[in-house]
């Protein structure tokens, strides 16, 4: 795909979203992380398109990833709600991991929520914890913005100094403190999977500065930048990092622990809505 290209078919998918939703103007996006979908079930008046119909999005292979698009309101808030997304290690170009944002971006939307699943490397954090993304090192070895730039969307070389908006952290910090929730803030590394990583990989991440590792996040949030859009990511540590762990990792346990605190991020997402919009 060229950059111009993308322009063209990121506006062909949000025109279709767009005669599917009425006269809904979403004005918040939320990405849901492995095990977190049933957060969308939070959504009222909600109008449900799967992935599939939508012209050139890519299709959720990835287990525990529901693969559409919920739009409606939350929190009394229009908002765009994906239920699942894409990785690179399902074998989509970082191009197409991102379209999805690129998607946003011809919305006009200027916040997205990105959540997800991530191993605790930092040995203070517990299983169902959530964590604030502060920051992130991207440990992909490509960068979703590489290809000719398209000026209509963004400069070719662009700021990452708050890569995660510190005014939206601060927001969430309030609303978590309202339900009785401590968020800490940690640096998110990302590295492609599939595998989990050695327990050598995890000492030497800990000592790069990373607080949580995960397979997603990053790629969106460098294409929710180039798109000028704010971002707030939130991780919820579904196990600790291998070596730290006391047992082998499975994709269960990462479920399980999203099943187990979706509730809790349905009403920070329903609160943070509210507050970010008004
Ligand atoms: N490593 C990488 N990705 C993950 C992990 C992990 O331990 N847990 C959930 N996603």
């Amino acid at each position: 795909m060229s950059e111009s290209k993308i322009f063209e078919q990121s506006t062909e998918a949000a025109e279709y979203v767009h005669g599917k939703i009425g006269g809904l103007t979403p004005q918040l996006a939320i990405v849901l992380g492995s095990g977190l979908g049933a957060v969308a079930d939070a959504v009222e008046n909600a109008v449900v398109i799967p992935y599939t119909e939508i012209p050139y999005f890519p299709k959720s292979t990835a287990p525990g990833h529901g693969g559409r698009m919920v739009t409606g309101t939350l929190g009394g808030v229009p908002v765009l709600v994906m239920q699942g997304r894409v990785h690179f290690y399902e074998g989509y170009t970082p191009q197409q991991v991102t379209f999805p944002m690129r998607v946003l971006g011809r919305f006009g939307i200027k916040t997205v929520i990105l959540t997800n699943a991530a191993g605790g490397v930092n040995p203070a954090y517990s299983v169902g914890q959530l964590v604030l993304i502060a920051d992130h090192i991207n440990y992909l070895g490509f960068n979703p913005a590489v290809g000719p730039n398209d000026e209509r969307v963004g400069l070719r070389f662009y700021d990452m100094t708050e890569a995660y908006s510190r005014e939206l952290r601060a927001v969430a910090q309030t609303t978590g403190a309202e339900m009785g929730l401590t968020l800490v803030e940690g640096v998110y590394l990302a590295t492609t999977g599939p595998s989990y990583e050695t327990p050598a990989e995890i000492r030497a991440f800990r000592q790069l500065g990373a607080d949580l590792v995960g397979m997603s996040t990053v790629p969106e949030t460098i294409i929710a930048r180039h798109e000028g859009m704010n971002v707030l990511g939130i991780s919820c540590v579904s196990n600790l990092a291998a070596g730290i762990s006391p047992h082998p990792l499975t994709a269960e346990e990462v479920f399980e622990t999203g099943k187990m605190v979706q509730g809790q991020m349905a009403e920070l997402m329903k609160r943070l809505a509210a507050r970010i919009v008004n």
